[in-house]
């Protein structure tokens, strides 16, 4: 299938030709055009155009349309306020489209720019630790990234970067040895999945002996000397624990719905055999140098509070490697061996600094090349409903599968309203969809920078800025379609003069590709969210003023369920991309 040119790029090309005939020095030359409550669209470029000349900007507007015309796009060119281009569009170029786009399963999206290698970093929880809200945010922008990237024909690379390795192994394997009843049969198990307390209580349980019993300290420091030294038996007992934290990982991505597999799993422990020589190259190229027995890195305008330099530290007085030296490691591996030419760390934005050294001292050593890029794509933090992070009322962090398991009651209670003669199984179902997808939305819609508040109730709200509203319309749009009478099928009938609605709502479904550009521009998802949610409400006016099966004719009504159709495709695309599911009735 062709790539379909939206009407917005059709114009822009119209338009930036007409200037470029008319003034062919001028150095500003880009239309600037833009969607308008005037028009159609404006174009606001003529007075960056104009400036440079010393002419009155509507003479230079008066000059570019000289070149310009009504034709199969332009139905009407008007000089507005101080020099700017109002466009009309013709009903004719937005029923083409929508009828191009709705016989394409990609919409009439096709990638042009060159597709590059992205590796992206995202998830990363701990061993033997619950995961939490945190974690929640980077698996879901990270597989809303993922998603958008590669049906922007991107290749992706997927790396969960799992908290595997370090220190707090010789503690936890230490306490084991020493209490081997500890891990017993899984009896805690809950019906959405395995449960993480037993290798929480031994968290816990270790980390208290660890501070308060000195001996058990330096045990535990001996314990990581062996593990690093791949002591089998230290060994199987750290696997015994990344194998037991992985299979509630995967329970929560099961649930969750991302793309994550065991695969995508290459945690800190991965780079451990790279670290020493990591370290070598930084001590040799002088990129790090001895401070105080620890290997660093300094730069000059990164400092403490005290005003002394802040190092990034690769390796320990002790000759212990952390999490920065693991991130080099990685990153000379994913540029190196994967051939990555964009890394991607979806990462509390709190780990900023982190990055920024890591980065840093990267492209220094020449691992990171100039032509690849690395981006920290910091998030804020999940609030509770008193506007401060998410605790419970004990003071502890909340389990994600607690979260999850309320917004997908708050789903139930939603859909068994809606649909009170549904099956037990298909309620389960679809209240899954719409719990999980609440949540993922809640997520994604928020600026990614932001914090935001948890809240199950709002975000299953059927007429909200929600994931539901979306899941709602989606199916109320698949009801009237099945509606339709047999042999009246959606079509364009390209003679038909459009009503603003429809003309409204065709030409917001032209903008898909342009919104998915922006995605893959920005790496911010709440700029498909706001576009999807702007599309569901443009439907609901549409609905409201066009009667679809009532329609005066059958050539309306063929093209107002063509405009339905499409709306509905473009949606269920969208909340694909999103990671949020469409069920066909709610
Ligand atoms: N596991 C870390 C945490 O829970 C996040 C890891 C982020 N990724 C990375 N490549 N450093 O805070």
């Amino acid at each position: 299938m062709a790539t379909v040119t939206s009407i917005a790029d059709a114009l822009q090309q119209r338009l930036a030709q007409a200037i470029s005939t008319a003034f062919p020095d001028a150095a500003e030359g880009d239309p600037q055009l833009r969607r308008s409550d005037r028009a159609d669209f404006q174009a606001n470029g003529i007075m960056s155009l104009a400036k440079p000349l010393r002419a009155n900007p509507r003479e230079v507007a008066a000059r570019v349309l000289e070149h310009l015309a009504a034709d199969d796009v332009i139905a009407n060119l008007e000089i507005s306020g101080p020099g700017f281009i109002n466009v009309t569009v013709t009903d004719t170029a937005i029923l083409e489209r929508l009828a191009a786009r709705a016989v394409d399963t990609r919409l009439g999206v096709h990638s042009t720019a060159e597709p590059g290698v992205t590796v992206i970093d995202y998830s990363q929880p701990n061993i033997a630790k619950e995961m939490h809200v945190g974690h929640l945010r980077s698996t879901i922008i990270g597989d809303a990234l993922v998603r958008t990237l590669e049906f922007a024909g991107e290749k992706v690379i997927r790396r969960n970067h799992l908290g595997d390795w370090g220190t707090q192994f010789g503690m936890l394997i230490q306490y084991l040895i020493e209490h081997p009843d500890e891990l017993g049969d899984d009896t805690e198990g809950t019906d959405t999945g395995p449960s993480m307390s037993r290798l929480n209580r031994l968290y816990k349980a270790s980390r208290a002996k660890f501070d308060s019993d000195t001996d058990f300290a330096d045990r535990s420091r001996r314990r990581v000397v062996e593990l690093q030294a791949g002591d089998a038996d230290t060994v199987t007992s750290w696997q015994g624990m990344v194998d037991e934290s992985k299979i509630y990982f995967e329970a929560v991505y099961a649930r969750l719905g991302v793309l994550l597999e065991d695969t995508d799993a290459v945690g800190e422990s991965y780079y451990n055999p790279m670290l020493a020589d990591v370290c070598a190259d930084l001590e040799a190229s002088g990129v790090a140098v001895r401070s105080d027995g620890a290997l660093c890195v300094f730069f000059d305008d990164i400092k403490g509070p005290d005003g002394e330099p802040t190092p990034l530290i690769v390796q320990k007085s002790d000759g212990g490697y952390g999490y920065a030296t693991t991130d080099l490691a990685a990153i000379r591996d994913r540029v190196g061996m994967l051939g990555a030419n964009q890394l991607l760390y979806i990462v509390d934005a709190r780990q900023a600094l982190h990055f920024q050294m890591v980065f840093e001292t990267a492209r220094r050593a020449g691992w990171l090349p100039e032509d690849v890029r690395a981006l920290h794509l910091g998030f804020g933090t999940v609030l509770g409903k008193d506007g401060k992070p998410f605790k419970t009322r004990s003071g502890e962090t909340v389990r994600l599968m607690d979260l999850l398991d309320e917004a997908v009651g708050r789903a139930r209670i939603v859909v068994s309203e809606k649909s009170p003669q549904l099956a037990a199984e298909e309620l389960e179902d679809r209240a899954k969809q719409v719990g999980i997808g609440a949540v993922k939305y809640a997520d994604l819609s928020t600026s990614r920078t932001r914090d935001y508040v948890f809240d199950a109730d709002r975000m299953v709200s059927l007429n909200g800025d929600t994931g539901t509203y979306l899941q709602y319309a989606y199916a109320r749009i698949q009801s009237i379609l099945r509606k339709a009478p047999a042999g009246v099928l959606p079509a364009a009938h390209q003679d038909l003069a459009l009503e603003p609605a429809e003309r409204a709502l065709g030409l917001l479904l032209d903008e898909f590709g342009a919104t998915i550009n922006q995605v893959t521009g920005t790496f911010e998802p709440h700029r498909l969210c706001a576009y999807l949610h702007n599309l569901a409400s443009a439907y609901a006016a549409f609905y409201e003023h066009c009667p679809v099966l009532k329609a005066s004719t059958r050539e309306i009504t063929e093209t107002r369920l063509l405009l339905c159709q499409l709306t509905g495709q473009t949606l269920r695309q969208g909340m694909d991309l999103l990671g949020i599911g469409a069920p066909e009735q709610l």
